[in-house]
């Protein structure tokens, strides 16, 4: 019997304990012996079918010999990193679907994991059911990424698909999003762009091999975008999604950012819909590859993290080929980046044509929204300073 303790017991830890319980035998046979959910740390007592294995003590998870796994699905970093570390100290394998602690400690968990001789990993933590991180690092080891983007949050995306299909309202969507579980404790994380961020810094750091930091990152949700933008957008062939990117410059610098963009509908992120999320990996021998899935939720997140479980137990004695190194240097601002972009200004065409020459008119009336010739973000920004923009996004070609 092998046992393992699950920290915390929201969305993530009840579907952990749950596909342990539901794929018992699948799981039992792949691994040769039974897998058990022994301790769940919650910070209060509830009732139900987890009553018993609950303890709001985590010295007897850390001093507890048979205990060879802890799932980390607390969220946030402050006990969440103390935990880690502690259970790594203690020589157990530590599995998690935590985006922000992984963004932000991840380099120096991986050490600790690798002194350790057990395993950190967290393939939930981006695109929630979807394998990504491992087809990244093992199945593309050979390639250079050049590039990396994908809508990767389910929250924005179902928000974005209800009010374009239903005409729902921003604040009902969100609702509905949070009712579902797919929504962070806290939603600003959702909507402003944040989560999204701190997935696409997992991305790059593996992607490039060295350290992103999500504070040095642009991130712009989608609680400033108009309705209008994306129904101007719709008309005009494109759909409007919000997307984590990271590139890999010529010269060896690299950039991230999160923004909502246009898409051309027949790049096939442009239809990820819902929950959904997608991730487009070029590598410079395989070219474009996609990952696609439920990106959020109880059971395709809990999926992921029972996955890592038993990769650590199955790879003797840990999984050594993730990793990067702490170093931020060679990181750009993502405004050098050159893109076709989507404004809508207070203005006439006339106005548009003065700031930008050449443009491509999308919708005149009295406002005119129009997409520009591909040019960097810092000379949008520049060459619009006179202008009265109302929106403004880059175009993905
Ligand atoms: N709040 C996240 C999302 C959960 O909506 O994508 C999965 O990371």
């Amino acid at each position: 019997m092998i046992q393992i303790a699950i920290l915390g017991l929201g969305t993530v830890g009840t579907g952990v304990a749950k596909v342990v319980a539901e794929n018992m035998r699948q799981i039992e046979r792949k691994l040769g012996e039974p897998l058990e959910v022994k301790t769940i740390l919650v910070r209060r007592f509830k009732d139900g079918p987890y009553r018993q294995l609950m303890t709001s003590d985590f010295q007897k998870i850390e001093s507890d010999p048979s205990i060879r796994v802890v799932v980390e699905t607390i969220g946030g970093v402050e006990a969440a990193y103390e935990y880690t570390r502690r259970a790594l100290e203690a020589g157990k394998h530590v599995v998690t679907a935590n985006k922000q602690l992984v963004a932000e400690h991840g380099c120096e968990l991986l050490d600790l994991a690798k002194r350790k001789n057990v395993s950190y990993l967290f393939e939930a933590s981006v695109g929630g059911g979807i394998p990504v991180l491992h087809p990244l690092t093992q199945c593309m080891a050979a390639n250079r990424i050049d590039e990396i983007y994908g809508i990767l949050n389910g929250t924005t995306n179902y928000i974005l698909t209800r009010m374009v299909r239903t005409d729902a309202f921003f604040s009902d969507a969100l609702r509905e999003a949070q009712a579902k579980g797919y929504a962070e404790a806290d939603p600003t994380a959702d909507v402003e762009g944040i989560d999204a961020g701190r997935k696409i810094c997992i991305l790059a750091d593996l992607a490039f091999g060295q350290q992103i930091d999500p504070a040095a990152v642009p991130m712009e949700g989608i609680s400033k975008l108009s309705l209008r933008d994306v129904k101007v957008a719709q008309r005009a062939g494109y759909r409007v999604r919000l997307l984590g990117r990271a590139v890999r410059l010529p010269g060896g610098g690299r950039t991230a950012y999160v923004a909502p963009h246009l898409i051309p509908e027949d790049n096939p992120m442009a239809n990820v819909e819902d929950v959904f999320n997608a991730v487009m990996v070029r590598g410079n021998a395989t070219g474009e590859v996609m990952f696609y899935g439920r990106g959020a939720g109880e059971l395709p997140t809990a999926s992921a993290c029972v996955a890592d479980v038993m990769e650590c137990l199955q790879s003797s004695p840990r999984r050594d080929e993730i990793g990067w190194s702490p170093s931020m240097e060679g990181f750009v601002d993502p405004l050098e980046l050159k893109a076709r972009h989507y404004f809508r200004i207070e203005g006439s065409l006339t106005d548009a044509a003065t700031a930008f020459g050449q443009v491509e008119v999308l919708s005149e009336d009295g406002e005119t929204a129009f997409l520009t010739e591909s040019l960097t973000g810092r000379d949008a920004a520049r060459q619009s300073r006179f202008l009265n923009v109302l929106a403004c996004m880059r175009v993905l070609s």
